[in-house]
């Protein structure tokens, strides 16, 4: 069992995420800009809390970053104090609205680059979720795309490789944190895929691996 705190976790990924890490018997705490939302999320989805995000980044094995991009700079800022030596893991997509089916990273490389300055060398930083979307998390049962998790740190990226299981997904390491570009942008041809072939649930799922872990 982990503690883990999610920032912005009132939201539609936090929330989705948060509901499997509880279910799995994970300790886990909802943040959000106002503690009374992020109880009441705790409450819906069965977390063991809710606190003002600064709050529910501080005492945790892991924290996870579900915000918009728009607010990722902001949101950082006030968790980079709280965070201590937890793996922090950053799910932030840098979609620029409303051109969100175009790839623009930002100058540093990516938005998992820029949290990395934002936070530190110092902090474990894990960059995955990219490609999952919220709704496809947000009931039980398997889920039927891979996760990417990225990172500099070889053991930190095994224990959220470790928590995709715990929430039935495959988690399978893609690397160094640098590598993360590629997810992000990613997304903006899923979001496009979404509109071109219908639907919203387009994902990626990894063939030819053979020593992979187990699809769940
Ligand atoms: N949704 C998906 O399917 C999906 C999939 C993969 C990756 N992502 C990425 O994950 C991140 C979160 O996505 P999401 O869809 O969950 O976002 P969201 O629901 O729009 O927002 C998540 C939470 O962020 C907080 N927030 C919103 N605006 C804020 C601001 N200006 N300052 C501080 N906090 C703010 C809100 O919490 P409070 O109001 O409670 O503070 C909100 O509930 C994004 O970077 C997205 O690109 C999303």
């Amino acid at each position: 069992m982990s503690r883990i705190g999610l920032i912005g976790g009132t939201g539609a990924l936090g929330k989705a995420i948060a509901r499997r890490l509880a279910k799995a018997g994970h300790e886990v705490t909802i943040g959000s800009r106002a503690a009374e939302s992020a109880q009441a999320a705790a409450a819906e989805i069965g977390a063991a809390g809710g606190a003002a995000n600064e709050d529910a980044a501080q005492g945790q094995d892991v924290v996870i970053v579900t915000v918009p991009y728009s607010a990722h700079a902001s949101t950082l800022a006030q968790i980079k104090d709280k965070v201590g030596g937890a793996i922090v893991v950053d799910a932030t997509v840098p979609l620029v609205p409303p051109k969100v089916m175009r790839v623009q990273l930002p100058a540093a490389g990516s938005a998992a680059a820029e949290a990395q300055a934002h936070l530190g060398e110092g902090v474990r930083l894990v960059s995955a979720f990219h490609s999952v979307a919220a709704h496809k998390l947000d009931h039980d049962g398997k889920v039927d795309c891979d996760v990417l998790v990225f990172s500099d740190d070889v053991e930190a990226r095994k224990v959220v490789i470790g928590l995709c299981e715990d929430m039935e997904l495959r988690g399978l390491a893609g690397g160094a944190l640098v590598n993360a570009a590629a997810a992000e942008a990613l997304t903006s041809i899923l979001i496009y895929m979404n509109k071109n072939y219908g639907g919203d649930g387009a994902g990626i799922r990894f063939t030819g691996l053979t020593t992979a872990p187990a699809l769940p």
